[in-house]
């Protein structure tokens, strides 16, 4: 093989593994809720705020109220915040106390699941073009085993957030053998190791050849024989 045949091989190995490796991270949204990102995981956080109404966290001039991944009502009552703009129905609010208003930041039906690209369990909740605000707003999912949810601001500016929580993860189902294919399997097995094991005592042992190499061939022979005398007794 010449050098440039080398490097063409090596750089069509490359990109097939890169684009392979890339294409399979995505995970597919299935709802606002719930993406797949192959037959046996997906991310679901239909349940991520629990019994909270919302899960809020105030940076300087800012709040910001996760309602999770359905539009929920925010009001007065239910936000303790007397601010202009209410009720809203949304997924992602934002108070500015500048001048004390809310505004609706992301709505669920804009949710897309994104790779976030570290390790391959990185994902964050973006709110695609929508709502008043001028940047999509993001939430990087942290996996944890920290029972409590969480929100908090990274960067206001371009309203990132994180969104911490047990039901952030990435779960992966492997399902286990059923009965049956685990009964074929011992079933094959053994019959491998009956004619495999039987073939060779007959070959070393009864010096066997051809034909005769077959465990119980007279048996085997018989077989249809005996199938008939079955049917016939019937
Ligand atoms: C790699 O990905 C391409 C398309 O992205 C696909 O056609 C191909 O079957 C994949 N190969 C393997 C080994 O998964
Ligand atoms: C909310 O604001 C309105 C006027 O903007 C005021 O009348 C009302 O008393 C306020 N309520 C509370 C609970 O602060
Ligand atoms: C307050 O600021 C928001 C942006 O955060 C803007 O959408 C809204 O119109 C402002 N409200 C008032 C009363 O100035
Ligand atoms: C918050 O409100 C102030 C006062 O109206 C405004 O100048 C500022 O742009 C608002 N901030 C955002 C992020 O909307
Ligand atoms: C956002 O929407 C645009 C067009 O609707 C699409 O091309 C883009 O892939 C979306 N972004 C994400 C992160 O899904």
């Amino acid at each position: 093989m010449s050098t440039f045949e080398r490097i063409v091989l090596s750089l069509i190995i490359t990109t097939t593994f890169s684009v392979n490796c890339s294409s399979n991270n995505k995970c597919v949204k299935e709802s606002s809720c719930r993406c797949r990102k192959d037959e046996y995981s997906y991310i679901d956080i239909t349940s991520v705020v629990g019994d909270n109404p919302y899960l809020e966290d105030i940076h300087g001039d800012f709040t910001f109220y996760f309602l999770g991944c359905n539009d929920k009502e925010f009001n007065a009552i239910i936000s303790k915040n007397n601010c202009t703009g209410l009720p809203i129905k949304s997924s992602l609010i934002m108070y500015n106390s500048s001048n004390n208003s809310c505004s609706a930041i992301g709505s669920a039906s804009n949710i897309e699941f994104e790779f976030a690209g570290q390790s391959n369990r990185d994902y964050q909740l973006v709110y695609n073009k929508t709502g008043d605000s001028a940047v999509d707003p993001t939430i990087r999912l942290l996996c944890n085993d920290f029972e409590i949810p969480f929100i908090k601001v990274i960067n206001v500016n371009n309203n990132e957030l994180v969104l911490s929580s047990p039901k952030v993860c990435l779960i992966t189902q492997h399902p286990g053998l059923s009965a049956g294919s685990i009964f074929i399997i011992v079933g094959f097995v053994t019959a491998g190791i009956y004619f495999f094991g039987g073939c060779l005592f007959l070959y070393c042992i009864r010096g066997g050849r051809g034909l005769e190499l077959i465990p119980n061939l007279d048996f085997w022979k018989s077989l249809p024989g005996l199938v008939r005398i079955v049917k016939d007794k019937k």
